[in-house]
């Protein structure tokens, strides 16, 4: 008979994302073990094309845990951003209205890369590759994930005191609390993001949020020689419709305005559509499962905060499993979804403003249309709106 190679650690953690390399990070600093289960290649996770905007206390973040250099080197640090419709353009000077926060435009990919090289230097495990990964006895003290290294490698089992389930959310983690022990909320657009990248210079100083009849655009960046651009598209479209001179001439249509700005044009090497929607799962917790960034929650890029929030709910884990271990209080734990999820509610508000206000709805009612041209037209006039939209963005404080 064949036995089932058992390993131990405190901490399981299913996912190398943001989240589950976060908080890897965060249990280190305090001293905690952990092993992350990651069933991508390290290839694959440094090579996915993400997101690109880091609020400013996970900049601070990253610089107080020592994972700052590279990215203080190379990412971009942006004041301000610029809304256009009506062929105009809005500047929303987001330092002077927080009292001098900024947003870092920094890849997601690069994060990823930092994260997994400063983890695996100081000796950390992250085995990738890893399959069928299982969760058993939740409910008790000691539960205990399940996985095989490979398709066809034997089952192994790592023991731990938590899990931490950071698998995004297609991952598996989600559906190991009980249907009836969760409710899910959520809504699908009926529109998507075409994302490109192109080896152009940059054409404007900072990110452009575009309102046009034509259906959104945005513009930003990653490097002098490489910008990341967005399209709404239908999410349903194929990729093979999307030849480089319809996506340029779309995006010129889109981004222009009255005051003669213009869009330089690169080689596109990069693109793809995504989907959007919004989602929250409540609870994020079962017995010794914690639920962390998308597994339990999505939100729709346009306002830039699904990393951030990932990070978010990784610092409070982190925080409440270090406090159990110091004194076995357990208050932190139990709280730890309800404390979450009060910062996830806003954001999930704020990227479902930014993207009703900011996209063309083909459901949405001529009177529906009109008010979101109405939001936009007020929100530049009103710095009390700026102000608003402004903190939302660079990030609310972390309670
Ligand atoms: P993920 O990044 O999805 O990581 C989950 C990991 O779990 C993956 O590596 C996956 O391979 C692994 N996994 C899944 N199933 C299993 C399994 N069964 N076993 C083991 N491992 C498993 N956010 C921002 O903050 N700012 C932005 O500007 C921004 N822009 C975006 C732009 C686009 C085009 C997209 C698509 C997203 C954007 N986001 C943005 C969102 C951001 O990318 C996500 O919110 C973030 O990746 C969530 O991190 P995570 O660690 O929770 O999940
Ligand atoms: C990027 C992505 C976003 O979702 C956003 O709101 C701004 C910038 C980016 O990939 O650069």
């Amino acid at each position: 008979m064949q036995t089932t190679k058992a390993t131990r650690t405190q901490v399981a953690i299913v996912g190398a994302g943001p989240a589950g390399l976060f908080l890897s990070h965060l249990l280190h600093r305090q001293g905690i073990e952990s092993v992350i289960l990651e069933h991508r290649t390290r290839e694959e996770i440094e090579g996915t094309i993400r997101a690109g905007v880091l609020e400013q206390w996970v900049v601070d973040l990253m610089n107080g845990m020592g994972l700052g250099g590279r990215m203080m080197r190379e990412g971009h640090f942006h004041s301000g951003i610029t809304l256009r419709f009506d062929r105009r353009s809005h500047h929303i000077d987001m330092a002077e209205l927080t009292g001098g926060k900024r947003v870092t435009v920094y890849a997601q990919h690069e994060v990823i890369r930092d994260l997994v090289s400063a983890r695996l230097e100081d000796g950390g495990s992250i085995l990738f590759g890893v399959s069928d990964v299982q969760f058993h006895d939740l409910d008790g003290k000691a539960p205990r994930v399940s996985f095989r290294r490979g398709p066809d490698a034997p089952p192994e089992e790592l023991r731990c005191d938590f899990v931490a389930g950071c698998d995004g959310f297609h991952g598996p983690a989600r559906q190991a609390i009980p249907a009836a022990a969760r409710a899910e909320y959520q809504i699908v657009y009926p529109f998507g993001w075409l994302g490109i990248l192109t080896a152009a210079p940059p054409s404007h100083p900072e990110l452009i949020y575009a309102n046009h009849e034509r259906g959104f655009a945005l513009l930003s960046t990653r490097s002098p020689e490489v910008q990341r651009l967005y399209l709404q598209v239908d999410p349903r479209d194929d990729i093979a419709n999307w030849p480089d001179d319809r996506i340029w001439s779309e995006l010129h249509r889109r981004l222009e305005e009255d005051a003669g700005w213009s869009l330089t044009e690169g080689a596109i090497f990069q693109k793809g559509i995504i989907a959007m929607r919004s989602f929250v799962c409540e609870t994020m917790q079962h017995g010794r499962l914690f639920l962390a960034g998308d597994a339990a929650h999505i939100v729709p890029p346009t306002g830039a905060k699904g990393l951030n929030l990932a990070v978010a709910d990784v610092l409070v884990l982190s925080r409440a499993i270090d406090a159990y271990y110091k004194s076995g209080g357990m208050e932190g734990l139990e709280g730890y979804s309800a404390t979450c999820l009060r910062r996830i509610w806003k954001a999930e508000r704020f990227s479902w403003y930014m993207t009703t206000m900011l996209h063309r709805n083909e459901q949405d009612s001529p009177f529906e249309q009109r008010v979101h041209l109405a939001e936009l037209d007020y929100l530049v006039h009103s710095r009390a709106a700026m102000t608003a939209l402004a903190e939302n963005y660079v990030g609310l404080p972390m309670e």
